[in-house]
C-alpha cells in the first residue's frame, strides 16, 4: 500500500469538522460522541464474529479494527479521540496512535470504556452514535442515533473528499491485482475455494479484512446473486466463473466483479463481451446531473438489447423493459454509493436529506439520486439465468416470446455481472477499476 498523504487526510478532517459543526449547531447540539463499537459474542458462546468498527467512526478515524474507542466532537474544537488499548494478555492490543492520522486528534489512551464514560452526561444537548447495547449503561441524557442528525451526516458523506477518493483508488489497485490472480487460478482449473485463497494471497488480505464476503461462483453458481459458499472440489466441467470481491484501504472499500468464460464457451463469451461494452457505456454516463434512476432504466434497455441480439427473447428492448421482462434477467439495481461501507449511506436520500424511494418498477435500486461531483458509485449491470425467476417468466403472458431452448443452453453458465467503481467529477468520470486494470 502506498504511503498515505497526510495533507489530504488533514483536509478530509477539516471538511468533516466543518460539515459536522454546522449540522450540530443547526440541530441544537453542543457535542457528538461516536462509538467505534464492541465485539458481540455469538449466542450462548464465548466467541465473537470478526470485529469491524462502526462506519461513522471510520469515516473520521482510519482505524477500522479499533474496538471500544470513542470520538468526542465539540463545535469549534479539535476532536478528542479516546483510543482504547485494553490491558489484555489474551490478545494483541491495537498499536498506539502515531503519525499522520493521529495528529488530527487530541488523543487520550484508555484501558476500557470506564475511562471515557464520563463524557456522557456532561453536556446540555449531546448526541451519540453507536449501538444501544454498547452504550445503554452510560447514555445518560444523550440522544442516541437521532434520525435527523444521522440523515444530515450521512448525506454529507456522499461527496467524497480527495483523501477518500485516494483510498478507494488504492483499494481498487489491490482488488484488481487479486482479481487477476483469481482469473489465473480459474484458468488453471482451481475450485471455488482455491480461487478464493488465490485472491486473498494476492491481495495480502485475511478473509476477516475483506470489505464483504467475496462471491466466488463457478458455472450455475454465478446465477446466485449473493452466492455465499466456496466449494472445495472443482466441478467436472467448467463453463464460467463470476467473482465479486473487493479490498480495503484505511477502511475504504473497493467492490469489483468480473465474469469469465471457460475456453470453448464462445456464445457465452459473446454475451460477456456485449455486457462489457454496455457496462463501459453506462460507466461513462456517471456524470454530474444524470439521474441514477434514468441510468438504471438505460441499463435495463441495454440488457434487453443483449437478450434480443442473442435471440433469447423475441421482443423489442423497449417492450421488454416496459413489460418487466428484462427485470427477470437483471433483478438488482445498477449500483450504489461506495465508501467506508460497501453499500454506502444516503443513496435513497435527496440532497436535502429527504427520503427518495426507488420507483415501483425498480424496487431493488439502492441509489435514486441525481449524481453530483464527488460521488463514488458502482456500475454493475448483470444478466443472469436464475431458475426461480425464469419459472415465473415462463408462467407469465410474455413467456411465449422467450426461446426456452436457448435459455436452457445458457443455464449452466449461471450469469454475468461486470462491476467497476467510478468517481463522478466536474469533467469525465474516473473509472478507478479500469484505470488499475492492465491493458
Ligand atoms: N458486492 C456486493 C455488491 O456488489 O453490491
Ligand atoms: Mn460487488
Ligand atoms: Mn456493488
Amino acid at each position: 500500500m502506498s504511503d498515505p498523504d497526510a495533507q489530504l487526510y488533514l483536509r478530509h478532517i477539516e471538511s468533516r469538522r466543518q460539515h459536522t459543526d454546522q449540522i450540530l449547531s443547526e440541530l441544537g447540539y453542543d457535542a457528538l460522541l461516536i462509538h467505534s463499537g464492541r465485539s458481540e459474542m455469538r449466542f450462548l458462546d464465548d466467541h465473537s464474529p470478526p470485529f469491524r468498527a462502526n462506519a461513522p467512526f471510520v469515516a473520521w478515524v482510519p482505524q477500522p479494527f479499533a474496538e471500544d474507542s470513542l470520538l468526542e466532537i465539540r463545535i469549534g474544537q479539535r476532536p478528542r479521540l479516546w483510543f482504547c488499548q485494553p490491558d489484555d494478555f489474551w490478545h494483541v492490543p491495537p498499536d498506539p496512535p502515531a503519525g499522520w492520522w493521529s495528529e488530527q486528534f487530541d488523543i487520550r489512551i484508555c484501558r476500557s470504556s470506564e475511562d471515557w464514560q464520563d463524557c456522557f452526561g456532561r453536556e446540555r444537548a449531546f448526541a451519540v452514535i453507536g449501538r444501544r447495547s454498547d452504550l445503554e449503561s452510560v447514555l445518560g441524557t444523550g440522544d442516541l442515533n437521532p434520525e435527523a442528525l444521522l440523515q444530515r451526516l450521512h448525506e454529507s458523506r456522499t461527496r467524497k473528499t480527495e483523501w477518500e477518493c485516494q483510498c478507494i483508488e488504492e483499494a481498487n489497485r489491490i482488488g484488481v491485482s487479486a482479481h487477476l490472480a483469481a482469473a489465473n487460478c480459474f484458468d488453471a482449473g482451481g475450485s471455488e475455494l482455491e480461487i478464493h485463497l488465490a485472491y486473498l494471497a494476492a491481495a495480502g488480505l485475511d478473509q476477516d479484512h475483506l470489505p464483504y464476503n467475496s462471491i466466488v461462483g463457478l458455472n450455475e453458481h454465478a446465477a446466485v446473486l449473493h452466492y455465499q459458499h466456496r466449494q472445495s472440489g472443482a466441478p467436472e466441467s467448467r463453463h464460467s466463473f463470476l467473482i465479486d470481491a473487493g479490498a480495503h484501504c484505511h477502511g475504504y472499500a473497493s467492490d469489483i466483479t468480473r465474469t469469465w468464460a471457460a475456453d470453448g464457451s464462445s456464445e457465452f463469451a459473446d454475451l460477456i463481451k456485449a455486457m462489457d461494452q454496455a457496462q463501459q457505456r453506462l460507466a461513462d454516463q456517471a456524470r454530474v446531473g444524470n439521474s441514477f434512476v434514468d441510468l438504471h432504466h438505460e441499463t435495463q434497455l441495454a440488457v434487453a438489447g443483449i437478450l434480443e441480439q442473442a435471440d433469447i427473447v423475441k421482443m423489442s428492448p423497449q417492450s421488454m423493459v416496459e413489460s418487466g421482462v428484462s427485470g427477470y434477467f437483471m433483478p438488482h439495481g445498477l449500483g450504489h454509493f461506495l465508501g467506508v461501507q460497501v453499500h454506502d449511506v444516503a443513496g435513497l436520500l435527496s440532497s436535502e436529506g429527504k427520503p427518495l424511494a426507488p420507483p415501483e418498477q425498480y424496487p431493488a435500486l439502492r441509489l435514486t439520486r441525481v449524481l453530483e461531483s464527488g460521488n463514488v458509485v458502482t456500475i454493475e449491470p448483470g444478466l443472469y439465468f436464475i431458475p426461480t425467476l425464469l419459472e415465473r417468466l415462463k408462467a407469465s403472458p410474455e413467456g411465449r416470446f422467450v426461446d426456452w431452448s436457448r435459455v436452457e443452453s445458457f443455464k449452466p453458465f449461471g450469469g454475468i455481472r461486470i462491476e467497476d467503481n467510478v468517481r463522478v467529477t466536474e469533467d469525465a468520470p474516473v473509472n478507478f477499476t479500469r484505470a488499475a486494470w492492465p491493458e
